[in-house]
């Protein structure tokens, strides 16, 4: 870890369980304080790192800050994406979150997907939030109670369109991606330049709802993000979708709630293995575990509470 001013405050455990230990208190009574001063440290160092992470025009690529014909870099691939026509006209005229320059949210609920979240009551307060951003398409209605129902941001992982939409061969399934996406508001946003940039260009097309906003997330904001966390040393495979979240919440709210942030099969009140990892459905932690360091994530968002950045929310409301 670097020695700079804030992330020197970010320290080095070893064990997850002995940063645990060492916040327990903090935890169980739900004794958090908002350190603003930290906070403040935090963007002016994401500003000073790169300057897109100090401009929230920047998180979703829109009419205004890309052209066409432009190439833009991918993160997981060399090969650069060129901008054709048609790809601009499916980005936003302008930037859809809107916040004007220097403005920030002033509270934010920011919803992981763990399955730590089931029977916790928190979906009143999640929704009493004046922003509220979530991962992956995680369902609503059936999990109000726990999750809540307000939404202002949510990402789609393009895997979906092949995994629960079947590539979008069938019209039933198309009627599903607009029937399931049109029970969000706010914006839905995608990580569209990939191997599945075809495939997400159709959903663009096959979607006929007014709501949410459909939008291609910034490759260029993502990457930064990416090198910020490791030029640190602090984490050493690519990011969650979660954990970008939680980078991108520090550039807009003043006030972060995490909820559904667990990536453990134990409980945090007794040693009952009983947590799934998502709180919607059956699937194993195993591809996380491949792709992500979720331990060295998880072990910066305990510290980021410590030190008064994100409020971490652990058991029930
Ligand atoms: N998460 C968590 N504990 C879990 C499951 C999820 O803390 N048991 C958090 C992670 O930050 C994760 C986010 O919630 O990124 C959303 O969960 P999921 O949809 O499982 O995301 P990923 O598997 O990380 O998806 P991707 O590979 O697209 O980032």
């Amino acid at each position: 870890m670097k020695n700079n001013s804030m992330l020197s405050k970010i320290w080095n455990f070893r064990d997850i369980g002995d940063q645990l230990l060492y916040v327990y208190e903090k935890l169980v009574k739900k004794d958090w304080t908002a350190n603003q001063t930290n906070a403040h440290s935090l963007r002016q160092e994401l500003a000073r790192y790169r300057p897109e992470l100090n401009d929230s025009t920047t998180i979703i690529l829109h009419q205004k800050n890309v052209k066409i014909n432009e190439t833009i870099k991918q993160v997981y691939s060399k090969e650069p994406i060129k901008i054709t026509p048609e790809i601009f006209h499916r980005l936003s005229k302008s930037d859809p979150i809107g916040l004007p320059k220097g403005k920030r949210y002033h509270s934010c609920a920011l919803v992981g997907n763990s399955g730590s979240i089931l029977h916790s009551g928190c979906g009143e307060r999640i929704d009493k939030h004046d922003y509220v951003i979530r991962c992956n398409l995680a369902p609503l209605a059936p999990f109000k109670v726990d999750a809540g129902l307000k939404n202002d941001y949510i990402t789609m992982n393009p895997s979906i369109i092949r995994t629960r939409y079947r590539r979008f061969r069938t019209r039933k399934a198309i009627k599903k991606f607009n029937v399931d996406v049109s029970k969000y508001s706010g914006i839905l946003s995608i990580p569209c330049f990939g191997i599945r940039l075809p495939e997400v260009m159709k959903a663009f097309k096959l979607f006929k709802g007014k709501k949410p906003k459909m939008a291609c997330m910034n490759t260029k904001h993502f990457q930064s993000v990416i090198d910020f966390w490791g030029s640190t040393g602090a984490i050493d495979k690519g990011l969650s979708t979660g954990f970008y979240m939680v980078s991108m919440a520090i550039q807009l709210c003043d006030e972060i709630d995490l909820y559904g942030f667990w990536p453990f099969s134990s409980r945090f009140e007794s040693n009952k293995t009983d947590v799934a990892y998502h709180y919607f459905d059956n699937i194993r932690p195993d591809t996380a575990e491949k792709h992500h360091a979720m331990d060295q994530e998880f072990s910066i968002i305990v510290q980021l509470h410590n030190l008064g950045i994100v409020n971490l929310n652990i058991g029930s409301c």
